[in-house]
């Protein structure tokens, strides 16, 4: 895809997948919005991209209505929206564990998040652009401590065929990944991510992990073929076949 003078907002840009699409994005020519909650990790994510003039940061907490209503006054018009975000603090854990509120901000950041930059984005996108946003392995594949991310990658696969009947021309797509060796995996296995995701790695069909790159190439396909739309695109190694 020739992103030569796209201007491309990526919400969770400041690590693993959406850090990722970032510099997929600059290396073809696009201006990058990365955005995410704290300016700090931004500004760490700016550096290991080596600082471009083409890229942006934007600190947005996507739960918060009045924030992403202000991010889209910043932005100006865009090409495409995407959303790599996803708050699981504490939200892996087994049904006598799961506390309401780490599941309310799983639900904030992948589902209440999406519909929000959807309902102030949309205006801000040309008739080509596109909405794509992150659901994942969990809601095929689920295992115990997963309830909560199995329900809300459902309800984000859901969301994005209504919105994609509902915003067309606009383009509203999801690519569902599987283990993919991100940050994310320090908050879900901790000092045992290594060797998790080694274990998986084996029961895998395409016999390794997701890297953050795997993903970011399919969003990056997402983005450019104008002729998807209320899709999810699996991008897991075979996961759902073993
Ligand atoms: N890695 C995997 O194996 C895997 C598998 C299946 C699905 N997924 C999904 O893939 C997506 C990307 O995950 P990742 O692995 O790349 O994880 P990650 O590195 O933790 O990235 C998530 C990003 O989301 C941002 N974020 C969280 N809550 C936010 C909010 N309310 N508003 C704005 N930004 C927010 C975080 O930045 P701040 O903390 O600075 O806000 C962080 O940069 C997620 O939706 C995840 O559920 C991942």
């Amino acid at each position: 895809m020739d992103m030569d003078k796209q201007r491309i907002l990526i919400v969770g840009g400041g690590s693993g997948m959406g850090l990722a699409l970032a510099r997929c994005c600059l290396e073809k020519g696009a201006t990058v919005i990365i955005a995410g909650r704290g300016e700090a990790k931004l500004d760490v994510a700016r550096g290991e991209l080596g600082r471009p003039a083409a890229l942006e940061t934007a600190a947005v907490d996507i739960s918060r209505e009045a924030e992403v209503a202000a991010l889209f006054q910043r932005t100006g018009e865009l090409d495409h929206i995407v959303s790599t975000a996803a708050a699981i603090e504490g939200a892996y854990r087994l049904l006598p564990e799961i506390e309401l509120e780490a599941a309310q901000r799983v639900v904030e950041s992948k589902f209440y998040g999406p519909l929000l930059l959807a309902k102030h984005g949309a205006p801000k996108l040309s008739a080509k652009g596109s909405l794509t946003f992150v659901s994942g392995i969990a809601a095929y594949r689920p295992a115990a401590r997963g309830s909560v991310a199995a329900a809300v990658n459902a309800a984000l696969e859901g969301l994005v065929r209504a919105l994609a009947v509902e915003l067309a021309p606009i383009r509203v797509n999801a690519v569902s990944p599987g283990w993919v060796d991100t940050p994310i995996w320090e908050l879900v296995a901790g000092d045992r991510k290594a060797q998790t995701l080694a274990a998986m790695a084996e029961r895998l069909p395409a016999g390794r992990v997701g890297r953050p790159e795997d993903i970011a190439d399919a969003i990056s396909f997402l983005m450019g073929n104008g002729f998807t739309t209320g899709e999810t695109l699996h991008v897991e190694g075979g996961h759902r076949l073993v």
